[in-house]
């Protein structure tokens, strides 16, 4: 089996950042590295991405919001994740069921055993071999920034209090399982959460051993450097089924 690290946080804290800088880092050592997202990382699982983003349907109801994030799911695990996993790969996933607790369960206030059930059901059971949870200053501080670079996408509309009670239910998320959900404080430079990014996987992939402090020579040089000089992207840069 393979391993399964997933990326979680509000919009803007870096994640689509720090899955691209460890699974350089992965690579590096010869592993074979996936990175994808959700709702992605599949034909049918963009399609339902740009409907489920989509603004202009504002009338959409929580349940079938749910029901199009698990659909996406199901598609990603079917039909990339597990056959990865099977084969031995590291999948870096951009959001995962955690996501559907913090957003539909605290978010939109659906039922929470409602909320699992659909998750269970969707992932057929995958639980992430760890998450790490990014948080960077208050809740709406990433969303702001978020949307200075791109226009804002139907989640991002939905209110203050909707993404107070997110990172709630984040924060709910990492306090009932510390040993799998890793918060990581990506409020510092790209270099110092690069680290920590590193540090909380590192049981995982102990041959990283120095706890990903980059190597001599890789600092500066790296995509840190563009990465603390540009503002941090609203979404994935590169989207389909393996980017990175
Ligand atoms: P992102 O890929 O830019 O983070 O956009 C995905 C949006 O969808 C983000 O606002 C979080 C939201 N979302 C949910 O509400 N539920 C989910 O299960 C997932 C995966 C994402």
């Amino acid at each position: 089996m393979g391993t399964f690290v997933t990326f979680e946080g509000a919009d803007g804290t870096g994640k689509s950042t720090h899955i691209g800088l460890l699974a350089e880092r992965l690579r590096a050592h010869g592993l074979e590295v996936l990175c994808l997202r959700e709702p992605g990382g599949t034909a049918v699982g963009e399609a339902l991405r740009a409907l489920v983003l989509d603004p202009a349907n504002a009338g959409l109801s929580d349940r079938a919001e749910l029901l199009i994030y698990e659909a996406a799911r199901a598609q990603l695990v079917d039909e990339v994740i597990a056959p990865a996993l099977g084969r031995g790969a590291v999948v870096l996933c951009d959001r995962f069921a955690d996501s559907t607790v913090a957003y539909q369960a605290y978010g939109r206030g659906l039922p929470r055993e409602s909320v699992d059930a659909a998750n269970a059901f969707a992932t057929g059971g995958l639980v992430p071999d760890r998450t790490l949870l990014m948080v960077c200053g208050a809740p709406d501080e990433g969303l702001h920034r978020a949307a200075q670079v791109a226009a804002a996408d139907r989640l991002e509309l939905a209110g203050e209090g909707f993404h107070g009670r997110v990172a709630e239910g984040f924060g709910a998320l990492a306090a009932d399982e510390p040993i799998r959900v890793r918060v990581v404080d990506s409020s510092g430079s790209c270099e110092a959460t690069a680290q920590a990014v590193a540090q909380a996987v590192a049981d995982l992939f102990p041959w990283l051993g120095d706890g990903g402090a980059p190597a001599e020579g890789e600092a500066g040089a790296g995509p840190c450097a563009s990465a603390d000089a540009a503002p941090r992207p609203a979404a994935p840069a590169e989207g389909g089924a393996a980017r990175g």
